[in-house]
């Protein structure tokens, strides 16, 4: 039977961490940590996303504030609001609530967050398998490494499979995985024989968005299994890629759905925000 992986715990053990980190550079260097997060328009999950990622900033002490824009919002004017909080020298993150209205060009105003500001870690991530020395991870892919790190698993030498190639999670975690020295397969949709594969593996980090996709019989023995998906069963009860009652008599350590991969998320956008503004005071 596989050893639960607590993310919920593990992010609180962070949120702790980083209360008490705030609180002696707030003394050094004179000023709290700002994370400021653009939504436009009313998509009502996404005020709840925000919502908690400015919770979430202030609970360790951070200075955060939600700029809601209308659905109506021009791309000059979400710019306009982007370069202001560019040039704003108590600005350490800013995050812009993806998706954007239509009328809003993504790659534009992703493009157009200060890299060092860039707390969603787009920047870093930019080209193809590299990682931008200096600038932040994103905080999916950041939060897989950390949770497989807090099971004592060592990843140089292993075999990760990352099943799932979206920009978000698949590719940016492969990479990740990749500057650790795993051996790294990327599986995706056309990928033949996933299940002789994935029997290979030693780590499985499944980002599809399929439910019962990693079922226990793909699971080698005691390997560690990291579930990213969100999706809802048949009786709309939130579950994960991986089916858990097969998976977790097989894996050496699973992430629950809900309760894995999600709390961390969170905590490592607050994380980057405070490792990009440890990276703005050392500067200077
Ligand atoms: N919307 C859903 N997930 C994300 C994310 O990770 N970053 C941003 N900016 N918007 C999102």
């Amino acid at each position: 039977m596989a050893q639960i992986i607590d993310g919920k715990a593990i992010a609180a053990g962070l949120y702790e961490q980083m209360a008490a980190e705030v609180e002696k550079y707030a003394e050094q260097h004179g000023r709290r940590p700002g994370l400021y997060v653009i939504i436009v328009g009313e998509d009502p999950a996404s005020l709840v996303y925000v919502r908690n990622k400015e919770i979430a900033a202030k609970k360790v002490g951070m200075v955060s504030e939600v700029i809601r824009m209308p659905e109506s919002t021009t791309q000059e004017e979400l710019l306009e609001v982007i370069a202001r909080l560019n040039a704003d020298d108590t600005v350490d993150g800013i995050l812009v609530q993806l998706p954007v209205p239509r009328q809003i060009d993504k790659d534009a105003v992703i493009a157009a967050v200060a890299p060092e500001k860039d707390v969603d870690g787009f920047f870093g991530m930019k080209s193809g398998f590299t990682m931008k020395k200096g600038y932040v991870a994103p905080c999916t892919p950041r939060a897989c490494i950390h949770l497989i790190k807090t099971t004592g698993t060592e990843i140089e030498g292993k075999h990760a499979l990352v099943i799932g190639r979206g920009e978000l999670v698949g590719k940016p975690v492969a990479t990740l995985l990749l500057n650790e020295n795993a051996t790294v397969t990327i599986a995706h949709s056309r990928t033949r024989n996933l299940k002789e594969i994935a029997l290979t593996a030693d780590i499985i980090i499944a980002a599809v968005g399929k439910a019962h996709l990693v079922t226990g019989d793909m699971v080698k023995p005691g390997a560690v299994v990291i579930d990213v998906g969100i999706n809802r069963n048949e009786e709309g009860k939130l579950c994960g890629d991986v089916d858990f009652a097969t998976a977790s008599e097989r894996a050496g350590f699973i992430t629950p759905v809900p309760g894995g991969v999600g709390p961390m998320t969170i905590a490592m956008l607050i994380r980057n925000t405070l490792d990009c503004y440890l990276a703005r005071v050392n500067k200077r």
